[in-house]
């Protein structure tokens, strides 16, 4: 068994449109080591959510693609996800089982006419033979567990009487009640105010350790990385920049892309600017928008300062 838990391996997408081939990932690979959260990293377009979509076959029919992804479940055999026909019930048993999401807006993933408890008990029922007393015991454990106190009567009620965090939770309670290996979280904070933002980072973090899974977390915001991660990748249009720890990265970034992310960072990494002002395509890239909250700042200053 290898230590990583997917491994993608020259991943390259294109879609067919109506002005012809849009090239959206070239020879994209990287490791997910086990029971760690990696980032990936990049401003919007650089091909994180293709890449995230790609792992789980959600792409449309328009895309196509070639490379590997291959997941290494931790006590069955090895499965080449990019191999599998759609109908294939290792597919079926690989979404929302070994692997499963949170996208960035809480309402995509919840029914508006469903009770929460309905919902998060059906995720259970939908993987395991249990009968619908135990899914609903279970649900009711993890609503718990991801921090909706009083989690009985909560399930009794709509997504609607819920705010924008409270349902954030619901649907990683969601996401996580089969137990899956590996989570993916696509965006999963943008839509949250700073200060809730920052709650449901702990949240996924704690739970990650406690839960011993893996997590692939998807973010344009070096603060959120600095934050939550153990690795990096930095995406730019559609390639990987660079990888390492996010120590390693933070510190002493060897890509002048991850130069001119850190530098567009308020408060950290000043010097980065300096050594950016020779790289010739640095306004090409844009200014790119980062949502920094101070504590991210002072986190990266942390890494920075940290010996080797
Ligand atoms: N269905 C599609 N048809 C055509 N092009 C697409 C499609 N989906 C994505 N793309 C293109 O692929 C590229 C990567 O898109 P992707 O959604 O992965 O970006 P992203 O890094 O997730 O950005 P964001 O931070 O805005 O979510 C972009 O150029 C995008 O326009
Ligand atoms: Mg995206």
């Amino acid at each position: 068994m290898t230590d990583s838990l997917l491994s993608i391996r020259g991943l390259s997408v294109e879609f067919k449109t109506e002005l012809g081939l849009v090239r959206a990932l070239s020879e994209v690979s990287f490791e997910v080591p086990r029971n760690s959260v990696t980032a990936v990293v990049g401003e919007s377009g650089s091909g994180k959510s293709v890449t995230s979509n790609a792992i789980l076959r959600l792409l449309p029919d328009t895309a196509q693609s070639s490379g590997e992804i291959e997941l290494n479940p931790q006590d069955g055999e090895p499965v080449i996800i990019t191999s599998l026909d759609e109908r294939d019930p290792q597919m079926q048993n690989l979404r929302g089982g070994l692997v499963s999401m949170v996208f960035q807006e809480p309402m995509t993933a919840l029914s508006p006419v469903h009770r929460i408890g309905d919902q998060v008990a059906e995720a259970v029922l939908c993987h395991r033979d249990v009968s619908p007393d135990v899914a609903w015991a279970e649900a009711a454990a993890m609503l718990e567990q991801v921090g909706l106190a009083d989690a009985e009567s909560k399930m009794r009620m709509f997504p609607f009487e819920f705010s924008g965090g409270m349902r954030q939770r619901v649907v990683i309670a969601m996401a996580l009640i089969c137990h899956p290996q590996l989570l993916i979280c696509d965006e999963p904070t943008t839509a949250l105010d700073v200060t809730i933002q920052a709650e449901i980072l702990v949240l996924i973090k704690s739970l990650q350790r406690k839960l011993n899974n893996s997590v692939l977390f998807i973010t344009h915001d070096l603060g959120v990385v600095a934050q939550i991660a153990d690795r990096v990748v930095v995406m730019y249009n559609g390639q990987v920049m660079e990888i390492g720890s996010v120590r390693q990265v933070l510190k002493n970034p060897q890509h002048p892309y991850t130069m001119h992310l850190l530098s567009s960072m308020p408060g950290a990494a000043t010097d980065f600017r300096e050594k950016n002002k020779n790289w010739s395509d640095g306004a090409a890239i844009g200014a790119g928008t980062f949502l920094v909250e101070a504590d991210a700042g002072r986190k990266i200053r942390e890494f920075r300062e940290l010996s080797p």
